[in-house]
């Protein structure tokens, strides 16, 4: 519902967003500017800090903006249904099922744990037509958990884990742990050279800011043979993106395997819950497999209702920065800085023009290069999505990720969600952050510390 008096302040802040952007700064006690940091997702920082944080619209949203999120929010929060379109196979019914609170999820545990938001991505080797992964008859490119209709699922699956014992230089022991996947109740045989990948449904916050980072800057810090010779050579993944028709370049998901969006909008609504859409995808994933019955032929939603589903991600603000000029979180930045994690965590952007002018030119610390890089073979899945190989991940963004626990406290790290502390995710990364990860080991344990605090006021 959107209630008259928001949508009158709302207009009331467009008009005079600038004035009141520059009077609402929260200066410190003493008088003196904060740091820029704080304002993380520029004008879209929200000050909020509790479990909500990933659920606030951008501030300064004009009245039809701020109507168009809010539909769209209800489109992400709604629970789809067989009469609403959901099936003939699908994992869960609704976006927020999977991105509880618009935060991270967990790798299921144990057979009756389904409400997780993990997925198994599958494959073959080879390309698709597009350049992409190429499906498993019968399967597709994810193993689909749900059936609708008297339908049968494709098949179920459990995580399970291997402890990795890991040593500091001094004498400190943290246990990792090594995921692997158990199937049951798959509906027919998977073939024996399956790829597989699990991916853990991220947090989604200033998706709109990462959108209208130009091209071209992301371009620029590509460094495919490391001429810099800081070893690291991370590329922009190239991906086909249905919505332009036209190849582009790769900025959401894990492997950064989509262009937009609203592509990764109309995909999820395809591929996460069985939901067709016009245009985009309007025929269902699984056609001509025999679990695939009672498709209408109909697309399940509008273009409009995706535009809107992606409107409303694009629009959601970015926490504000907490505790930046505490004495340990600034240590902690220092070290970020010198053992290298800011050679693919890039703290800032500016992005360029966007449609949406509270987007535009906006100075924004997402601590991404949005690049691909080789994370190296423990973290590897073997499965290539367009120019992201088996050990290639994006680099995480960092925002926003010292709220994780608070949103969901659940939650865990990393593209499978192998990691349940920031330690381990940090001590996960092999391939081109090898050395940054053994000089963060190196470190003192205070320093240790100073660098998660330092995430933690992300
Ligand atoms: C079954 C669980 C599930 C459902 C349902 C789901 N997602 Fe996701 N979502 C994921 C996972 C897992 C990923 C990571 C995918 C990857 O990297 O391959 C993801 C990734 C994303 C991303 C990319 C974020 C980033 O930082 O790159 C967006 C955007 C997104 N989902 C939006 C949606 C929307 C919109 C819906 C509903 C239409 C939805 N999701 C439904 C699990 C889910
Ligand atoms: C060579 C590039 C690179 C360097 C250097 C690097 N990272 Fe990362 N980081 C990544 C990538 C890629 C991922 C995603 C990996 C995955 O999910 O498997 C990631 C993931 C993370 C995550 C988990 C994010 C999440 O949402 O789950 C944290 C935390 C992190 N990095 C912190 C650091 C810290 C601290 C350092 C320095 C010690 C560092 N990184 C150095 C590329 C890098």
């Amino acid at each position: 519902m959107i209630h008259r008096e928001t949508v009158q302040v709302a207009a009331l802040l467009t008009a005079s967003w600038m004035l009141l952007y520059a009077c609402s700064r929260p200066d410190d006690e003493s008088g003196a500017p904060r740091d820029p940091e704080y304002y993380a997702g520029g004008l879209n920082t929200t000050w909020e800090s509790g479990p909500q944080a990933y659920r606030i619209p951008s501030p300064y949203l004009g009245a039809a903006a701020l109507a168009d999120h809010q539909s769209g929010d209800f489109l992400f929060h709604s629970a789809f249904e067989e009469q609403s379109g959901l099936g003939p196979l699908f994992i869960q019914s609704s976006c927020e099922s999977c991105h509880r609170m618009n935060g991270r999820s967990h790798p299921p545990f144990d057979k009756g744990d389904n409400s997780t938001g993990f997925l198994l991505r599958l494959s073959l080797a080879g390309e698709s037509e597009f350049g992409g992964p190429l499906g498993v008859p019968g399967f597709g490119t994810q193993l689909q958990t749900e059936g609708a209709g008297g339908n049968a699922a494709e098949g179920r699956f459990i995580v399970l884990f291997d402890n990795v014992p890991v040593t500091y230089p001094d004498g400190t022991v943290t246990t990792l742990r090594q995921p692997y996947y158990t199937f049951f109740d798959t509906y027919q045989e998977l073939p024996a050279d399956l790829l597989r990948s699990g991916r853990n449904a991220p947090a989604l916050i200033g998706l709109g800011l990462l959108e209208a980072i130009p091209e071209e800057d992301i371009l620029a810090l590509e460094d495919p043979s490391d001429a810099d010779e800081d070893y690291i050579s991370g590329i922009a993944n190239r991906v086909w993106n249905p919505e332009t028709g036209l190849p582009g370049i790769g900025r959401f998901g894990w492997k950064a395997g989509t262009a937009s969006l609203i592509q990764q909008t109309a995909d999820a609504f395809h591929q996460d819950m069985g939901i067709t859409s016009e245009t985009l995808f309007p025929v269902e994933a699984c056609i001509g497999q025999s679990n695939c019955a009672g498709t209408s032929g109909t697309p399940d939603v509008s273009l409009e209702a995706v535009r809107l589903t992606a409107f409303y991600l694009k629009t959601l603000a970015v926490p504000a920065r907490r505790g930046l000029d505490r004495p340990e979180v600034q240590r902690g930045k220092q070290l970020f800085h010198s053992i290298g994690c800011a050679g693919c965590h890039v703290p800032e952007w500016k992005t360029g023009l966007s449609s949406l002018h509270v987007l535009s030119s906006q100075t924004i610390y997402p601590y991404t290069d949005l690049l691909i890089h080789d994370l190296g073979e423990g973290l590897g899945d073997g499965r290539p999505e367009y120019l992201a190989s088996a050990n290639d991940w994006r680099t995480q963004p960092l925002w926003g990720i010292g709220l994780a626990e608070l949103v969901n406290p659940d939650g865990t790290y990393l593209h499978d969600g192998r990691a349940r502390t920031l330690e381990e995710a940090i001590l996960w990364h092999g391939g081109e952050a090898l050395w940054s990860r053994n000089d963060f080991m190196a470190l003192s344990a205070e320093d240790r510390d100073a660098v998660i605090a330092f995430l933690r006021s992300l």
